[in-house]
Parts: C-alpha cells; structure tokens; sequence
C-alpha cells in the first residue's frame, strides 16, 4: 500500500513511517516542519509543506491509497492560552485536507486522536464507550474531528480508525529516532534529562493525589508499539474493515514516582525532583483498557516501562550526533 503521512517528520509519525516500511509499504511525508524536524523523516520522500495546501494535497492523494493524519498541533498548555492556533491547525487545517480526501478516490483514513477527548474519566480502566467530555481546547478540536469522521463516514464511506493514544514515550529501537518537543513538555524525556543532568531537576505536580504513592498515575505507551497499531489499523480498514475509535494504551498505569525509580535504575543516576503544587485539571488516574484494540486489531502493547525509558535514555545519549 502507498499511504501518505501528514506530520511524518515528527515524534509518532516519523516512528509509524519506518514500520510501516518495515511491513513492506511504501511512505510519502507531508510536513510543514513546524514542530517536525527533516532529520527524522530521513530515507523518505518528504514533502515540505501544509495540510490545507490544496493543490499541493490533491497532486499526493493521487499517488497513494491511503493517510495516516498524524499533523496537528499537539501541546495541551498552548492550547489553553492559544486556542485558536488548535482550532485553525488541529480542525480548520484537518478540514481542509479531508475536503482534499473526499475529493480523491483516497476513503482510508487514520487518525491521530488522544485520550484527552475522554477528559476527566467518570470510570477505569477507560473504554471507548466513556462520555468523551475534553478539558481543553487541544482535546475538544480532537474530539471535533472525530465526529467530523463518524459523519464523513456515513455519508461518504469515509473508513476510518481514530486512534485515541495514551501516553507515547520511548524511542525507536533504531536509536535514530525518538522524541524532539520544543520545548519538551512530557514526563519521559525531562526525568532523563534531569537524571543526567543536562535538564532542571524534575517537577512532579502533586503528591497528594488519591492513587497509592499520592502521584498520578499515567498510561505510557511505546511510540513502537504505537506504530504497529497503525500499521494494522490501516491494513484492517483497507481490507474493508469498518469504521473504528480504538484506545492505544498498555492497560497498565504507572505512577510519577514508578517513573523516577525506573529512570534511576536505567540510568544508574539520582534523579534530582521536586514536588509542587498540582496543575490546574490533572486527573488522578488515566489508563486505557486495550481490550477493543486487540478484539478489533489483533494488537496488543509489547513494550514495557523499563523498555521505554532504556529506549528514551539511548536516544537521549545518541540524538546529538543524529540532529547534527
Ligand atoms: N505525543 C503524545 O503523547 C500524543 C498523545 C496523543 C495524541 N498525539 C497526537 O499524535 C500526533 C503526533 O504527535 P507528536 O507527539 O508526534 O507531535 P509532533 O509535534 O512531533 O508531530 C507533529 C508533526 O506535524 C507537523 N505539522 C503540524 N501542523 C502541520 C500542518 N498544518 N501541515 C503539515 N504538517 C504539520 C509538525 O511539523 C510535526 O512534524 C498529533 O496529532 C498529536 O496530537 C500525541
């Protein structure tokens, strides 16, 4: 299969990118660069460019037989004090490039959606029949665009998997890829750069929680792992499956405090951290039930915690010498 990846020079993408040519189909990366960076989209065709340029889409829908929308903007606090950035990127752009599809003889679709779209969980583990009620705007223009593809779905035969994920974390086992934030705003790669001391000392949110070691507790998924659900995803609907929302998380949730020691034990370092205060709207406990996953996609996660932070910690050391 040809499948476009919008966003494939960036952190998920880029990942999805190498195993989807693992299983043997062929890549083209649509980026704008503007959290992506070139170097991870190395050994593909990239092309530099937005999702809402319309000529430019419909000149690469007629060369592939299906997207993977990885492109949106992607930070939960931006998007508080700049919701309109998430509203015209993550909805307004995505509306765009959907017009572009339903244009094409392209009706399979692959969705960067969040678990962020069920906000605070009324129940745990979280399915996908839970209220899907977001706390902010990063998450509400998610959840615009899942139901702009339920509703493309029944009147346009659209199929479609909206792919909730969990916590991403780790790298790819190449070690030539991994995660490049700017700024870095996720717990992995902060704990190991405050344990190697190239980052401050860890801030953790709150110790008073009401989760057994007080500290929240959070669903951290191998970005590997992530990406051979994609590849099923995408295999599954072009076979004809129907329309899909899937959570993509471990089922098992681990605390900020599993996270430091872990971090110590990979690293064979203290890690220096700090307990503040809480942050505005961070919920105790997210963690997925992965059952739909497997029942619909055969897939489960295989990686584990100590796996993602080895994996994080060597990209850590390496992605100097790949960023040159
Ligand atoms: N990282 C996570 O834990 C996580 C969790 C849930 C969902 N997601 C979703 O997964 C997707 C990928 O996240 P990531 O962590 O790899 O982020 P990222 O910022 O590394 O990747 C996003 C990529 O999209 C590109 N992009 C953004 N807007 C674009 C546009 N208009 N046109 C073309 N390219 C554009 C960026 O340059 C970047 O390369 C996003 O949709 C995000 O919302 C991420």
């Amino acid at each position: 299969m040809r499948v476009l990846v919008t966003g494939g020079s960036g952190y998920i993408g880029s990942c999805a990118a190498r195993h989807l040519a693992a299983a043997g189909h062929e890549v083209v990366i649509l980026d704008n660069l503007s959290t992506g960076h070139k170097e991870l989209a190395q050994d593909f065709e990239l092309v530099v460019g937005n999702i809402a340029d319309r000529k430019l889409v419909d000149g690469l829908l007629a060369r592939v037989d299906a997207v993977m929308h990885f492109a949106a903007s992607a930070y939960v606090g931006e998007s508080v004090v700049n919701p309109r950035k998430y509203f015209a990127n993550n909805v307004e752009s995505g509306l765009a490039l959907l017009d572009a599809v339903l244009a094409s003889k392209v009706r399979t679709f692959v969705f960067s959606s969040t678990c962020a779209v069920y906000g605070v969980p009324r129940a745990l583990p979280m399915t996908e029949e839970l209220a899907r009620e977001p706390i902010n705007p990063y998450g509400a223009s998610k959840l615009f665009f899942e139901r702009v593809l339920e509703a493309y779905a029944v009147a346009h035969g659209l199929r479609y998997a909206a792919l909730r994920y969990f916590n991403a974390a780790g790298a790819h086992e190449s070690g030539e890829i991994g995660e490049m934030h700017e700024p870095e705003t996720h717990l992995i790669p902060l704990a190991i750069r405050a344990a190697l001391g190239t980052g401050p000392e860890l801030k953790v949110f709150g110790d008073d929680f009401e989760t057994p070691d007080g500290t929240c507790i959070r669903d951290y998924i191998h970005v590997s792992d992530l990406a051979e659900a994609h590849v099923k995803a995408v295999e599954y609907l072009s076979a004809g499956g129907d329309p899909v929302a899937l959570n993509l998380g471990t089922g098992k949730g681990s605390s900020i405090r599993e996270v430091i020691r872990w971090t110590e034990e990979v690293s064979g370092r203290k890690l220096p951290h700090e307990v503040v205060g809480r942050r505005a709207g961070d919920p105790p406990a997210l963690y997925a039930s992965a059952a739909k996953a497997e029942r619909v996609l055969g897939w489960k996660a295989r990686r584990d915690l100590e796996k993602i932070l080895k994996s994080a910690l060597e990209w850590e050391l390496k992605k100097g010498a790949v960023m040159r």
